[in-house]
């Protein structure tokens, strides 16, 4: 009997308790004093996050709609534009802006490895007329962490306007907006926020605001402009999604808890319990090493080991839930996610029922190799409760 699922895939995120009872919450009027007073908490949250002064505008929409929030906004039909991708989510941004009529220059890292910042500067050497560069800080569907520090230095020497997708690396990864000169930034709510779908974040800087405002692609309800004057009144354009505004509140509250460096630290510590572990099963890690996410880990399956059917055995047996392949890789790997809320207890259990399954399927005897081989990533009473 599975009592409660172990929600381990890399977003939509387990939500805890309190934040469940947040966004239960009765509705305020959002043209009111009570809604303003949450969006300030909100954005300054958020923007805690992202280490920025910059406005963050609040725009209810998956994390897809804040990076086509950004297309729309700083991308005429015609503008050439770097998609500097290394995986399904990288791969979708370019075809956001292709989608906009933009003339898309693609930079494809091979799916494992990251874009390298030497790569970038000489396609933006080839390219001089493109103005925007959009590049991806977790590639979520490979588990590669890019590195965003050496890609943003490469694209502001080029005097490019820089895009990031963060939808599965901030508030659980380091993001410096400020300090490394991102113009924009975005998110969403169901990753390391802890809360459900349905807000996504966007923070942009001065040099973006200007491109934005000579812009000549259609938008209406993804305009900025209008979601910055309507955001300095204290509310949104349209009706925001109220509730799950309540629980990123609440989830920007447990992370100003646990403190932020605390928590990147935690992400980085069970990403490598969970490396660690997979390894141990024989399930064969796909990120280059040295690029491995903090908030994802991919592997690839054992041989004779069908992904499909481990997948619906750990769900249906032991109620843990992780990630397929995605794109080109569907079918072909295993992506565990390990992002907010994610305790030593749910990597142990995780790493359990992955080897209890893998003996079922006759792949591997279950012999207590995974936790062992994650026991020194974890707490001593984790460690000692596991082994
Ligand atoms: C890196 C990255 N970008 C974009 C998205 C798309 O976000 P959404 O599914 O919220 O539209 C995701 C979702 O997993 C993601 O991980």
């Amino acid at each position: 009997m599975v009592f409660q699922q172990q929600l381990r895939i890399p977003g939509p995120t387990p939500l805890p308790e309190r934040v469940v009872r947040a966004a239960a919450r009765p509705m305020v009027d959002h043209r009111g004093p009570e809604f303003s007073a949450l969006l300030t908490t909100v954005t300054s949250g958020v923007q805690r996050v992202f280490g920025t002064a910059n406005p963050v505008l609040v725009l209810t929409c998956s994390g897809s709609g804040g990076l086509e929030s950004a297309i729309a906004n700083l991308v005429s039909p015609g503008d050439r534009v770097v998609a500097a991708g290394c995986g399904n989510f990288g791969d979708r941004f370019g075809t956001i802006a292709a989608a906009f009529g933009a003339d898309v220059v693609r930079l494809e890292a091979e799916w494992g490895e990251p874009v390298e910042p030497d790569d970038l500067a000489r396609v933006l050497e080839a390219h001089p007329a493109a103005r925007v560069v959009l590049l991806t800080h977790n590639e979520t569907s490979t588990g590669v962490l890019n590195p965003l520090a050496g890609l943003v230095r490469v694209s502001r020497e080029a005097d490019r306007v820089v895009v990031v997708d963060c939808v599965s690396s901030a508030s659980c990864v380091e993001v410096e907006v400020d300090r490394l000169g991102i113009d924009v930034a975005i998110t969403a709510s169901q990753k390391g926020f802890m809360a459900p779908p349905g807000i996504a974040f966007v923070c942009v800087g001065e040099r973006a605001w200007e491109l934005a405002e000579h812009s000549r692609s259609p938008r209406f309800y993804f305009d900025w402009r209008q979601a910055r004057r309507q955001a300095e009144q204290g509310s949104t354009p349209w009706t925001p999604a109220m509730a799950v505004l309540y629980a990123v509140e609440e989830g920007l509250r447990m992370l100003d808890e646990e403190g932020l460096e605390r928590v990147w630290a935690r992400h980085r510590r069970l990403a490598r319990a969970v490396q660690a572990g997979l390894e141990a099963l024989g399930l064969p890690l796909f990120a280059a090493a040295g690029h491995r996410s903090p908030t994802v880990t991919s592997a690839l399956p054992a041989p004779g080991l069908d992904v499909g059917t481990y997948r619906r055995l750990l769900r249906e047996r032991y109620g843990v839930v992780i990630g397929g392949g995605q794109g080109r890789m569907t079918g072909r790997l295993l992506r565990v996610g390990h992002m907010g809320a994610v305790a030593d207890g749910d990597v142990v259990q995780v790493l359990w029922a992955m080897e209890q399954a893998l003996e079922e399927l006759n792949v591997a005897p279950a012999d207590g190799r995974a936790l062992r081989a994650a026991a020194p990533h974890l707490t001593p009473e984790a460690a000692a409760a596991a082994v």
